[in-house]
């Protein structure tokens, strides 16, 4: 929804950034006029997350997110723009403006949850019904107790086209609704039927205690195995984890992440109820922050086929970076957890998770597998591998145990092997460093590995640069608009992206509306406020002055003749339908 511009000034000063993002991540320098800290989008340990206070605005040189204090709610806590804005006023007193548009949005959200807490109820009864009779045999089979299937509200799908549609019609909600929520399909011939038949289901429940999706298993050996609800009003997949609503409030701050619903259900009746899984996807850096939000180690409990330890090896290559303590639990005699605690009872399984190994570990074990180390050949395949792995250890007691360790499995001298690791950690160093100095090359010149969305940008460098100095300047200084009158229009932008971000601004002007990022934010998507803050943060150190503006517009006009666009009436016909194509695309983004 739209909010009036005395609503959002006075919110920005309500809401100061530094303090918000303060919430979130340990802010150093405090006080300073640009504080830094860790950023909480991605995983590093050197802060490249800056705060601007004097804009009010972030930017992060690591990941490229950035924004104003609106943005930052909107992602770091997963919601749209007005409940952002809803947020913060609850976070500081104000009251929230009311919309229709936004009320239908609300109302379309709290259906879904109504209609899935409706259908989790009904799934629930029918289970316990005459036509729940094998899918209760199959729970019995896999030894659940009653117990378990209350608190985790099991249920099921009974094996026909529209029970639940049926009974959802009944309570009020309309085809359309059920679809929406994923809760019917819509068949070939136009007809709805229930999205779920003659499956066991799983409701998958938020943090606030709402059904926001189900899983669905077959109770034979029928394909797929699962069925997952897809993303709705309320449902994103990649972001959500099973069982966390129940794991998070368990005090020990270690999370055990399974590959799915059985295992977490097997798990939490053992006793191990930090057990959570993924939701039918490959693990995701959005999963990753969530975790890091409720625990400080995470116990990868993955299955122990090859498929669960390539997904182990892919999981913790995405955690090599996070602060979170990694062990990797060695599943032998069982597939997955589930069927570990069913062979050999839940004290084995608290004794594996004691002795989970940790992520150099599980590394060393997965290279050992691969040689024979009985024969001199494979012994060293194997210590060839080993010293690149502990080369990349930082703590240089850490990597002594290891080097020592090896060195007595392998019956090799020690200091042999620390001479291997030492040299090999110099070449990684060097590696690196190449890789750094590269990198910084590569932005001197422009290419900034493609965070920077403007697609024309490489091709039109120094007019890009001059135009996002020319933006950035203009938002901090709209006044800048009347001095520069006559000389300043959309025409002389070279790139077609910093044009439209021009033409935005100029209607803004021309409507009297401001050009704070506070209040773009309203206008513009994740992408664009990332960018803004961007040229913010860019435009930092240098003088604002209207000599600057003129300087860029000057460079402008040179490089707009150098993008030789050809006469009209010297163009073919397909350079005259592309050309015709383009200005439509650009007049529609407008209208948007
Ligand atoms: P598994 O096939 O390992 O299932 O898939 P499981 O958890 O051991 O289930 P049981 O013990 O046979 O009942 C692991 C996870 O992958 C997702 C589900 O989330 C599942 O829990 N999955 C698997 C799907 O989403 N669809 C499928 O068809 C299969
Ligand atoms: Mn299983």
């Amino acid at each position: 929804m739209r909010f009036s511009e005395d609503f959002l000034s006075e919110l920005r000063s309500r809401a100061d950034i530094e303090e918000i993002i303060g919430k979130y991540t340990e802010i150093r320098h405090r006080g300073s006029r640009t504080p830094v800290c860790l950023c909480p989008f991605h995983t590093e340990k050197t802060p490249s997350f800056v705060v601007y206070r004097d804009t009010q605005s972030y930017y992060c040189f690591g990941c490229g997110a950035g924004g104003d204090v609106i943005t930052f709610i909107r992602n770091i806590e997963r919601l749209d723009y007005t409940e952002a804005v809803r947020f913060l006023c609850e976070r500081t007193g104000m009251n929230m403006p009311t919309d229709p548009v936004d009320d239908e949005y609300a109302r379309l959200r709290r259906r879904c949850y109504e209609a899935n807490r409706e259908a989790a109820r009904f799934f629930h009864s029918a289970l316990f019904s005459e036509k729940g009779k094998q899918a209760r045999e199959y729970l019995e089979r896999r030894q659940l107790t009653a117990e378990t299937i209350k608190h985790f509200g099991l249920g099921f799908a009974p094996d026909s086209w529209d029970s639940l549609l049926k009974h959802l019609k009944a309570k009020g909600f309309s085809d359309v609704e059920l679809v929406s929520f994923d809760l019917a399909k819509r068949t070939q011939k136009g007809n709805t039927i229930d999205a779920f038949r003659n499956r066991l289901m799983f409701p998958i429940i938020d943090l606030r205690g709402n059904v926001i999706a189900f899983g669905g298993r077959v109770l034979d050996d029928s394909k797929p195995k699962y069925l997952n609800t897809s993303d709705t009003v309320v449902y994103k997949k990649s972001q959500g984890l099973y069982a966390l609503n129940f794991a998070k409030n368990d005090s020990s701050r270690r999370l055990i992440l399974c590959e799915g619903y059985m295992d977490v259900i097997a798990m939490h009746q053992a006793g191990f109820t930090t057990a959570v899984a993924g939701l039918g996807t490959a693990f995701t850096n959005e999963q990753i922050s969530l975790l890091s939000r409720y625990c400080d180690e995470l116990v990868l409990a993955f299955d122990s086929d090859e498929a669960g330890v390539k997904a182990t090896q892919r999981a913790l290559k995405m955690l090599s970076n996070s602060t979170m303590k990694l062990r990797v639990l060695h599943l032998a005699g069982g597939k997955d957890p589930d069927e570990i605690i069913k062979t050999y009872g839940k004290e084995r399984m608290r004794a594996i998770i004691e002795g989970a190994v940790n992520d150099t570990e599980f590394a060393l074990l997965q290279a050992k597998k691969k040689y024979d180390t009985t024969v001199e050949d494979g012994k060293l395949g194997y210590l060839n591998e080993a010293v690149m792995l502990l080369a990349d250890i930082n703590n240089a007691i850490e990597r002594d145990l290891y080097i020592s360790r090896l060195a007595t499995e392998l019956n090799v001298a020690r200091d042999s092997i620390l001479s291997q690791v030492n040299k090999a950690s110099k070449n990684k160093a060097k590696i690196r460093q190449r890789q750094e100095f590269d990198k910084i090359l590569k932005e001197a010149v422009g290419d900034d590995g493609g965070r920077n969305p403007n697609p024309q940008r490489r091709q039109f460098l120094k007019a890009a640069k001059a135009e996002e100095m020319l933006l950035a300047l203009l938002m901090k200084n709209p006044d800048y608009f009347r001095k520069l009158s006559g000389k300043l229009s959309a025409d002389i932008f070279v790139t077609d992206y910093n044009k439209r971000i021009f033409e935005g601004f100029e209607q803004r002007i021309t409507d009297g509306r401001s050009l704070e990022l506070s209040v773009l934010s309203e206008d513009n998507g994740n992408e664009e406020m990332g960018y803004l803050a961007y040229l913010l943060a860019l435009s930092g150190n240098v003088a604002n002055t209207v000599e600057q503006c003129e300087e860029c517009i000057k460079v402008l006009l040179q490089e707009k003749n150098r993008k030789k666009i050809p006469e009209i009436g010297q163009m073919s016909d397909d350079e005259f339908r592309a050309m015709f194509e383009q200005i439509r695309k650009n007049t529609n983004k407008k209208d948007v």
